[in-house]
């Protein structure tokens, strides 16, 4: 995990793979510090009118990743006037040019950690999801974001069926 010392903060950034739970603790998390929330996946859709499956596999990847930047750029100029839990995407943390730009803009980043037998369990028969084909490539695909999450300034134990548990351990850090 990174060490640099962390102030106090009114950004918080969710980090995770597919079926971490993002979206459930980082709403729950925003209700109990009394904090906006906002879903990155959830804005892109709504702006695009189109669902991620869908901008997927008529726009491509490629594209997707441009408009999630945007949509992030947007996010960070929200923060600016109130405190903002932010759920990123299970690719966001991963394109290395925003993991750099996150930091510089001094939002705080919690990776929720699960097994991927538990996120596999979780994603199963889901069919929103563009990149959960099956779940050889989704192992793979886990192996090669891992690298990329560690790099998150806290690890929170996201293996819980509960995510005020996952809420919990986030604020035991101690820097929200
Ligand atoms: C992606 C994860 C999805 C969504 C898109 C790409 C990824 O978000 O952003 O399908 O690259 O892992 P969730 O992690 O919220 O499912």
């Amino acid at each position: 995990m990174n060490t640099r010392p962390i102030p106090i903060r009114r950004l918080v950034f969710l980090v995770g793979f597919m079926g971490s739970g993002k979206t459930s603790v980082g709403r729950l998390l925003a209700e109990r510090l009394g904090w906006g929330f906002a879903d990155l996946d959830e804005e892109i859709e709504r702006r695009l009118g189109r669902t991620i499956n869908q901008i997927f596999a008529e726009q491509g990847e490629v594209y997707f990743r441009r408009v999630e930047r945007q949509v992030l750029e947007d996010f960070l100029r929200r923060a600016e006037q109130e405190a903002l839990v932010v759920a990123l995407g299970g690719g966001t943390f991963a394109q290395p040019e925003n993991v750099e730009w996150l930091r510089a803009n001094g939002g705080v980043t919690f990776w929720l950690a699960c097994p991927v037998e538990e996120l596999i369990r979780r994603c199963r028969g889901m069919t929103h999801r563009p990149l959960f084909r099956d779940p050889a490539s989704f192992r793979q695909l886990y192996e090669q974001r891992l690298p990329h999450y560690q790099r998150a300034d806290f690890c929170v134990d996201a293996d819980r069926s509960d995510p005020a548990q996952v809420v919990e351990e986030i604020l035991k850090c101690g820097v929200i």
